[in-house]
């Protein structure tokens, strides 16, 4: 028969990998927790109108990318290829905006996307994510990059990169494109078949475009940071100066567009030089219109989103994973058909006590079951044979020492309190 695979471009999370997503997770959640942001769930899949018009029709996002189907009512649904709409869109749905002027929230969620897949690019990914909902000041800008740095901070990372741009409004951005496209026209013809598609709707994209041939060509265009309006240029300024006094280093790169429409003023990623072409850790900005265009009142807001596998990519290579202690704190082994039968109540009743208790399902010998006892890594090993049981004792071995000591089966709880305490 033949077998089942995963699709291409996912992962199945062994147990051995499961708790360095659990480590991971733990911390973003304490991160994120000290900058006072609440968690926010929402599902899989939307309606895919939300993400067409939140994340803009002609980005590879939503063009190429998504995960689209129709459900039996002809209705048409898509995997969330990324968090913010998603929240946007919840955020408008439950009239939060009423209750609090400015709302903190965070995702840790699983992502769709129909890319090639390569090492840090996968179909099936994960993210955690930040969105701070309702403030223009760029206090808030500083607040969602501060979070960023500090979480990669805390993991350990030394060797990454803060890039911000400003892409503007919609006041300066349309006079910007203008010049930006007078001065492409002339070299539409040396630019790759995907710029050559942008230069219409989306020439910014142009400046991002990893070819080398169109980086040649984009290498002098003018830069959207000397074209900005007023208002926009205090708000980058603002960021830059608050970047300083928190003593966050960042490189201003006027290329930065990022792959979704929906970005106004502010645009920043974090790279890491330890990983290969697929370097962006995370990246975010500001979307002032977002709402609006998802049916909303005005809400200015700004957000991240970093990737998972990326992140564990990194803590990998530079050695940043906690040694993780994950055996039981004791493996009761029996000998004999009475010890068996003492043993499933005993170890839920220690279960029960708050211990992690584990035995042997295989009818082993006590020897296999010794040998199994250490490969799962428990501290101690509870040892009960039908002579024990009529003395009313265990054997309590210490499996890292190999110390063992015959206790009374009624201060078993106690002895393992102790020892365990003394341990940790
Ligand atoms: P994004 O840049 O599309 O932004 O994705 C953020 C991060 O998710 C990337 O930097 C990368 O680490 C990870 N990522 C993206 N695609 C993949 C993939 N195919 N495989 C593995 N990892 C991937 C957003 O999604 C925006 N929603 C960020 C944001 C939040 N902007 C404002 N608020």
């Amino acid at each position: 028969m033949a077998q089942f695979h995963r699709i291409k471009g996912t992962h199945d999370i062994l147990p051995q990998d499961a708790r360095k997503w659990r480590y991971v997770e733990g911390v973003v959640q304490e991160v994120m927790q000290r900058y006072n942001f609440s968690e926010i769930r929402t599902p899989i899949f939307e309606e895919t109108a939300l993400f067409a018009r939140g994340i803009g029709q002609l980005t590879d996002i939503v063009s190429k990318e998504m995960y689209t189907f129709l459900d039996r009512g002809e209705k048409s649904l898509t995997l969330k290829p990324e968090g913010t709409a998603p929240v946007i869109r919840a955020f408008i749905e439950h009239n939060l905006g009423e209750k609090k002027p400015v709302h903190k929230l965070y995702y840790i969620s699983p992502m769709f996307r129909q890319e090639n897949p390569q090492a840090g690019r996968l179909r099936q990914f994960h993210q955690f994510g930040a969105e701070l909902i309702g403030s223009p000041a760029p206090e808030a800008d500083v607040e969602t990059i501060a979070l960023a740095v500090d979480i990669y901070e805390r993991f350990g990372l030394k060797q990454f990169t803060l890039k911000i741009n400003s892409v503007g409004d919609a006041a300066c951005r349309v006079p910007y494109k203008e010049q930006l496209q007078a001065f492409l026209r002339p070299r539409l013809d040396k630019l790759c078949r995907s710029c050559q598609e942008r230069f219409e709707k989306n020439p910014l994209r142009i400046l991002d475009c990893k070819e080398e041939g169109c980086r040649e060509q984009t290498a002098e265009a003018p830069r959207i940071t000397d074209h900005l309006c007023e208002a926009c240029h205090h708000h980058f300024e603002a960021v830059k100066t608050l970047l300083n006094r928190l003593e966050i280093a960042f490189e201003v790169d006027h290329r930065l567009v990022r792959g979704l429409d929906y970005y106004t003023r502010t645009a920043f990623e974090i790279i890491s030089g330890s990983l290969g072409a697929q370097n962006a850790l995370g990246g975010g900005g500001r979307y002032d219109l977002l709402a609006e265009e998802l049916g909303g009142k005005p809400t200015p807001s700004v957000g991240f989103a970093a990737g998972i596998e990326r992140l564990l990519m990194v803590l990998e290579k530079e050695n940043l994973l906690p040694e993780f202690q994950e055996g039981p704190d004791v493996f009761i082994a029996t000998l004999g058909e009475a010890a068996k039968t003492w043993a499933i109540p005993a170890a839920r009743r220690l279960r029960r006590q708050g211990f992690k208790v584990d035995y042997d399902f295989m009818g082993r010998s006590l020897k296999a079951q010794m040998k199994e006892a250490n490969r799962s890594g428990a501290r101690f090993a509870l040892i009960v044979g039908d002579n024990e049981l009529q003395a009313g004792e265990v054997v309590l071995r210490d499996l890292a020492t190999s110390e063992q000591e015959t206790v009374a089966m009624d201060t078993i709880d106690e002895m393992l309190r102790q020892r365990t305490a003394s341990q940790s």
